[in-house]
């Protein structure tokens, strides 16, 4: 039978990456997190000291390194590496990194080939453009400025990184947003098939509950 395709697009802190997950936990799906694999390499560049105008070090160090998203856990070089790929100095390098056309050849490789063999519901910024073109399904999750901030900074506050307010995380979204909506290479834009949900104000479980029924409509 053919793998059932969830895509899930859709700016910084539009709640994809809570939502996917919960859906894929509700269907027994493999959940893929795109953006926690972009942020794996642009931690291991971080580390290495590489410069990130050296494009040519940071595919080298693309192509040499083993990111795999499993079960929740993003792996680097077999290191688990789901507290460090969400620092904020990682959220403010991480669009440099994915703009590199080479770099996004590499993981968007290993997306397709995970999503060929397994149910999946993969978000991203590119999934129903690029990754998943034929996706059984494929949403646009947004949601205002504003509230995408405070979603930020409520979560790394959580983590204990109190020292950056709610202005600044709003205006790095801002600037993380351009950078992925105006890159020449799979910029961030809704796919023309895919619905586009709001999820400024509602509920986690209101905006599951809509996907999963949007799917179980599909032939
Ligand atoms: O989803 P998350 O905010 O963790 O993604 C971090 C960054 O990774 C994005 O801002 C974007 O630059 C990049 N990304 C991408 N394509 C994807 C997923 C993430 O370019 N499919």
């Amino acid at each position: 039978m053919k793998a059932v395709q969830v895509a899930i697009d859709g700016p910084a802190g539009a709640g994809k990456s809570t939502i996917a997950k919960k859906i894929a936990k509700e269907l027994n799906y493999i959940y893929i997190d795109t953006g926690a694999m972009y942020r794996a390499l642009t931690f291991h560049v971080l580390r290495s000291g590489t410069p990130l105008h050296l494009e040519e070090e940071i595919i080298k160090l693309a192509k040499e390194t083993s990111i795999v998203f499993e079960d929740g856990n993003i792996y680097l070089n077999q290191i688990n590496v789901n507290e460090e790929v969400r620092s904020n100095e990682v959220s403010v390098n991480v669009s440099f990194i994915a703009q590199i056309p080479e770099v996004r050849e590499i993981l968007v490789a290993m997306q397709k080939t995970i999503a060929a063999n397994h149910n999946v519901v993969m978000d991203g910024r590119d999934i129903g453009t690029n990754v998943l073109p034929n996706a059984t399904l494929k949403i646009f999750l947004t949601a205002s400025v504003k509230e995408r901030a405070r979603r930020r900074y409520q979560e790394l506050h959580k983590n204990g990184t109190n020292d950056i307010n709610l202005e600044e995380i709003e205006d790095q979204i801002q600037r993380r947003d351009e950078i992925d909506a105006g890159r020449s290479c799979s910029p961030l834009v809704k796919a023309e098939d895919a619905i586009l949900i709001d999820t400024t104000g509602l509920a986690i479980d209101e905006v599951c509950s809509k996907i999963i029924k949007l799917l179980n409509k599909k032939p």
